[in-house]
């Protein structure tokens, strides 16, 4: 399978570093954050990946990882045209590259201590999505579950009152209908199209599935998480 890192936006939250440079090439403990989801996707079998980015800095992503050989993978890259147009706006670009196949997908701000190696593998259509339940889930897309408390009905986005404590997570395989369906995509109220609605497509068309993560698993898109998982990660690396 084929992998896209989505490394656009513009990191307003993580103003004034991100004026230096990209929000995904800002360290994390010892590496530049874009290195996690890259070692995630490689960890899972998957060596053949396209980033996604903006305008802004993209330069400094070649400058860094180059083709990708010395990080055992190779890279393709992709320009996001409008630089906060949404996770499923960046991820219209990979179409191409993703050549008619099924494609992993992980958010470059996402940090996972667990690999999908297994999940990759037996990965048969439709879409994957993975929860990890948080104190916090209002921040995240939050998955509803039917009355028996199993299957995801719907998934909202950043709801003011969560109806379940699980946050879905930055890392999504999908069949190759993701690229038709996000193309039937609106703007949200933030003006960005929304991954969360591409996923809410598969569970109309009963074609989502879901996972439960293990171990450390945060995003790194403000001052307050970027501290956070850098002290998580420096732990487990000593
Ligand atoms: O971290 C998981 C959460 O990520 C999910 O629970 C949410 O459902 C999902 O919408 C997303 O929420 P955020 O609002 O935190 O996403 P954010 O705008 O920070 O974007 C996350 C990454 O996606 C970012 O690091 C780079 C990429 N991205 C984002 C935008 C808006 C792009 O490549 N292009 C974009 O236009």
């Amino acid at each position: 399978m084929k992998g896209v890192i989505l490394a656009g936006g513009l990191g307003t939250r993580l103003r004034p570093l991100t004026l230096i440079t990209n929000k995904h090439l800002l360290p994390v403990y010892n590496k530049p954050m874009i290195l996690y989801p890259l070692e995630t996707l490689k960890r899972s079998g998957i060596t053949d990946i396209m980033i996604v980015t903006g305008r802004e800095h993209a330069g400094h992503f070649m400058q860094f990882l180059g083709s990708g050989r010395e990080f055992g993978v190779k890279l393709s890259y992709a320009l996001q045209d409008k630089n906060n147009g949404g996770i499923a706006d960046a991820l219209r670009y990979a179409e191409d590259f993703s050549d008619g196949g099924p494609i992993a997908v992980i958010l470059g701000d996402n940090i996972f201590e667990q690999d999908f190696a297994k999940d990759v593998a037996s990965f048969n259509g439709g879409a994957k999505v993975f929860f990890k339940a948080m104190n916090d889930s209002h921040r995240f897309g939050v998955p509803v579950f039917d009355t028996a408390g199993k299957r995801v009905v719907k998934i909202e986005e950043k709801p003011k009152k969560p109806k379940s404590k699980f946050a879905q997570t930055g890392f999504y395989l999908y069949d190759n209908d993701i690229f038709s369906i996000i193309k039937t995509l609106k703007p949200s109220g933030r003006s960005e199209l929304e991954i969360t609605d591409a996923n809410n497509a598969y569970i109309k068309k009963g074609k989502l599935s879901y996972g439960i993560i293990k171990g450390l698993w945060s995003d790194a898109g403000t001052f307050e998480s970027l501290l956070r998982v850098a002290h998580e990660v420096a732990k487990r690396a000593v």
